[in-house]
């Protein structure tokens, strides 16, 4: 039994609060892991703010990294001590879907149910009562008891920041330009968004060798960020004039608009711009998450007409053991610059503080540190 501190919400729609809590031993298949870093991702202010509905009580987080301390049983104990990223769908690994290649869709995850392989959680209050870990990973807690699946070793030499980056972020924006909408060299991609997942769209678009990379947000600091890391057109949105920011797209990215468009915010609002600035044959891929029951609406003719397509992009089709490594080699070789993303390290009795950035548009990625 370990005594560990994490950042608890009661349910879905009520502030954070840093308990005391308790945590178990793994058990067979499972991994315990020291905590190292923890992104602040708009996905936790989701659920923070009560647009999603999450069974609670449930330790927040799921871009998490951290070192393995311990293993279950039948798991090698040779593996204490390595750093890992921590992947928020665990992958059951026989499904249906895991058997395709497509574990971003696995129905037999724990992660559907915040808590361990046989349904059971390892975290408890003092009193006994069950705590739930998000994601299964509950990663905004200094220590966490994991699903094997979830636990990705990192090469040496990526820091954790970047690490935990990797396991939500990086992997939903890089992967949604490389794996899920695998954009082809030289063509023109617009990303609607630059948060984390925006940006990391950027970097992917750069990686895929696009064309113009034309970048959208109402934040000025962060297409100057986009700036640096290779966006090549900007449009400054203004959401009370949504035309004119349709049509700056279209313009930015030439012969009528872009080929690809990544919505990387989640409201109906701007998936109806990135479907709209669409030429004919050109593809809106769906990244940013809406609350539970939000619809978007376009016009049906032109848009069978023109042959255009729209696609959604989970975890940027992400199968972690094979890509999390794949993406900590390209920030080691300087050719995804994860770091450039931080703008912020915070304990993580200053969560709530950074939900209240993230909630303005005001951060690219805070990140929870722990010593
Ligand atoms: N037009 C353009 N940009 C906007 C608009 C708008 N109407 N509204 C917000 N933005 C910008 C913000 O300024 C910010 O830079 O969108 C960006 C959103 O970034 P974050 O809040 O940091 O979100 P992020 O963590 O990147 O996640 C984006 O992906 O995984 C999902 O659930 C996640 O839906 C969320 C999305
Ligand atoms: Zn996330």
């Amino acid at each position: 039994m370990h005594e560990i501190e994490a950042a608890v919400i009661e349910r879905a729609g009520v502030p954070t609060a840093v308990e005391d809590l308790l945590l178990d031993d793994p058990h067979p298949g499972e991994v315990l892991v020291r905590m190292t870093a923890s992104g602040v991702c708009h996905s936790d202010l989701h659920v923070r703010d009560g647009d999603w509905e999450r069974p609670g009580p449930i330790v927040m987080g799921h871009e998490g990294a951290g070192i393995i301390e311990a293993v279950g049983e039948g798991l090698d104990p040779g593996v204490v001590g390595r750093p890992v990223a921590l992947s928020w769908y665990a992958p059951c690994l026989r499904c249906r879907q895991c058997q395709r290649g497509r574990q971003w869709l696995c129905t037999g995850s724990p992660s559907l149910r915040h808590a361990q392989v046989d349904g059971t959680t390892r975290l408890a209050r003092a009193d006994g009562s069950p705590v739930l870990a998000y994601c299964s990973i509950g990663t905004m807690s200094t220590r966490q008891v994991v699903p094997a699946t979830a636990v990705v070793p990192m090469p040496d030499g990526v820091p954790p920041e970047v690490a935990a980056l990797i396991g939500c972020g990086v992997s939903t924006g890089v992967g949604a330009v490389l794996k899920t909408a695998e954009v082809p060299a030289g063509s023109s991609v617009a990303v609607i968004g630059l948060g984390g997942v925006g940006l990391s769209c950027v970097m992917g678009a750069v990686l895929a060798n696009a064309g113009r990379i034309v970048v959208v947000d109402t934040n000025r600091s962060k297409i100057d960020l986009a700036g640096t890391l290779g966006a090549t057109h900007w449009v400054l949105a203004d959401p009370a004039d949504p035309a004119a920011t349709i049509g700056g797209i279209r313009e930015a990215a030439g012969e009528g608009g872009p080929d690809f468009v990544f919505e990387a915010i989640g409201l109906p609002q701007t998936i109806e711009q990135a479907i709209s600035t669409l030429p004919p044959g050109g593809t809106a891929v769906l990244v940013g998450m809406t609350a539970f029951g939000e619809t978007a609406s376009f016009e049906g003719f032109p848009f069978v007409d023109g042959a255009r397509r729209i696609i959604g992009s989970n975890y940027g089709s992400a199968a972690a053991a094979l890509d999390f490594p794949r993406y900590a080699e390209w920030y080691l070789q300087g050719r995804l610059p994860v770091d450039r993303l931080i703008d912020r390290r915070l304990p993580l009795i200053e969560l709530e503080d950074a939900f209240d950035r993230l909630r303005v548009g005001q951060a690219a990625r805070q990140v929870v540190v722990f010593e």
